[in-house]
């Protein structure tokens, strides 16, 4: 590493809203020769009664204005909490950290613009204030990634897809990088790519759907199918449930595309346990069939929009999604008889559980050098955009 590299704790609290995961790591140089070093990683869940209230406030639940500032401080606080502990576990003294770049928690996305007070309007909104994260820790925080490309007419996401490259660009093999979080997306690094040939979008739910038919079921007692032993218990065999659900739009709408709770949440639950009902499927039947829509949905996404365009012949797979052994095989098995390699990041000394948390620390690096890290292919970006806002810090 150079003398000029950089610390830096990347955050990352995704959709499941199971909590924040957090990657240390030594950045150095400039694209397209960014070093990158993961030094260490760790988790904080948050405090149930948070975790409870991020879920009720991205279901688009009423808040105030004065409760929404509330939560956007505590969060604020917690996040600053979850970054010197994590500095504790990874032995590390905050005074040697130069920078946290931290995604924060997504209550809305609306990625596409819609007539909103008589003009086309598209907004993202990723709260717990960076200013509060920086005077706690004394640490500069780069946060707030997703407006700048926004305003240029993209999605604002994916925003991965910059790290994507850095990591896994490769001279000879074509790569998708697919990450399975609450929602699960595709970065396509085409073998020898430049920045403009990689792709990207959400392919639909990851975790999500899967999540809240076991939290459902169980009135909160579990909060995930662990290895898909539920999903293991049910029916093998046809199932209209599946047939059903891919054939609803988003999956079949082509990229720039992005969603989120707004769509996978409450409401789609809602829609899938009438469906479970008509068709007479038990508990355990429906999370197969969520498990299933999830691994077919992001199939049908590399087969319609990925292949066509770029010879593939590895899928890196990070995500909580990764550790579902039921996805994680029916994506192996279908694309090994299509001779494409199917591996989880970890074999790229990549854990599945920080992938996320050390792309928003490279964004972070690029930010603070004032450079772009939009990929206006994957976002749909007039053009490049420095992403987020910098908190400046006095040491503590
Ligand atoms: N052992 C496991 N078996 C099945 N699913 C798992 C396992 N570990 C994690 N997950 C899934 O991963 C989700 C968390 O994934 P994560 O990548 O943190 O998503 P997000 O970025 O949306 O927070 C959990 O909610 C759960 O659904
Ligand atoms: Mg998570």
């Amino acid at each position: 590493m150079t003398k000029n590299s950089m610390l830096v704790l990347g955050m990352m609290s995704g959709t499941s809203a199971d909590g924040i995961d957090i990657a240390l790591v030594k950045i150095s140089g400039a694209p397209p020769n960014l070093k990158i070093k993961l030094q260490g990683h760790t988790k904080q869940s948050f405090p149930p009664a948070i975790r409870t209230e991020i879920l009720r406030v991205a279901e688009q639940n009423p808040l105030s204005p004065g409760e929404f500032s509330q939560l956007h401080a505590r969060l604020g606080q917690l996040y600053a909490e979850a970054a010197l502990n994590a500095c504790k576990k990874l032995k590390v003294s905050p005074r040697k950290i130069d920078l946290i770049g931290n995604h924060g928690q997504t209550i809305f996305h609306q990625g596409q613009p819609v007539n909103f007070l008589g003009a086309k309007t598209a907004s993202t909104l990723q709260i717990g204030d960076g200013s509060t994260i920086a005077a706690l820790t004394g640490i500069t925080t780069a946060s707030d990634f997703r407006p700048a490309d926004i305003a240029l007419g993209g999605q604002g996401a994916p925003l991965v897809p910059f790290a994507d490259y850095a990591l896994y660009r490769h001279k000879k093999l074509g790569r998708i990088s697919l990450n399975i979080g609450g929602i699960a997306n595709i970065t396509v690094i085409p073998a020898n790519a430049k920045p403009s040939d990689v792709f990207a979008f959400d392919t639909g739910p990851g975790n999500m759907l899967i999540d809240s038919l076991v939290q459902h079921f169980t009135h909160g007692r579990q909060r995930y199918d662990k290895n898909a032993r539920l999903a293991w218990k049910a029916r093998t065999g046809e199932s209209p449930v599946l047939s059903e659900l891919l054939k609803e739009p988003y999956v079949l709408l082509p990229p720039p595309k992005s969603t989120g709770r707004e769509y996978y949440g409450a409401s789609y639950l809602k829609k899938v346990l009438q469906m479970g009902q008509r068709y007479h499927r038990s508990q355990n039947d429906l999370i197969r069939d969520a498990t299933l829509f999830t691994a077919a949905s992001i199939r049908f996404a590399i087969e319609a929009f990925a292949l066509p365009h770029s010879k593939v012949d590895q899928i890196i797979v990070s995500g909580g999604g990764a550790k579902n052994p039921l996805i994680f095989s029916l994506l192996s098995d279908f694309y090994a008889a299509n001779g494409i390699e199917v591996v989880k990041s970890d074999h790229l000394n990549v854990p599945t559980d920080a992938k996320e948390a050390l792309a928003f620390a490279i964004l972070a690096y690029e930010t603070f050098h004032q450079r772009p890290s939009n990929i206006p292919t994957a976002t749909g970006a007039s053009g490049p955009a420095i992403l987020g806002k910098i908190s400046h810090a006095l040491p503590r």
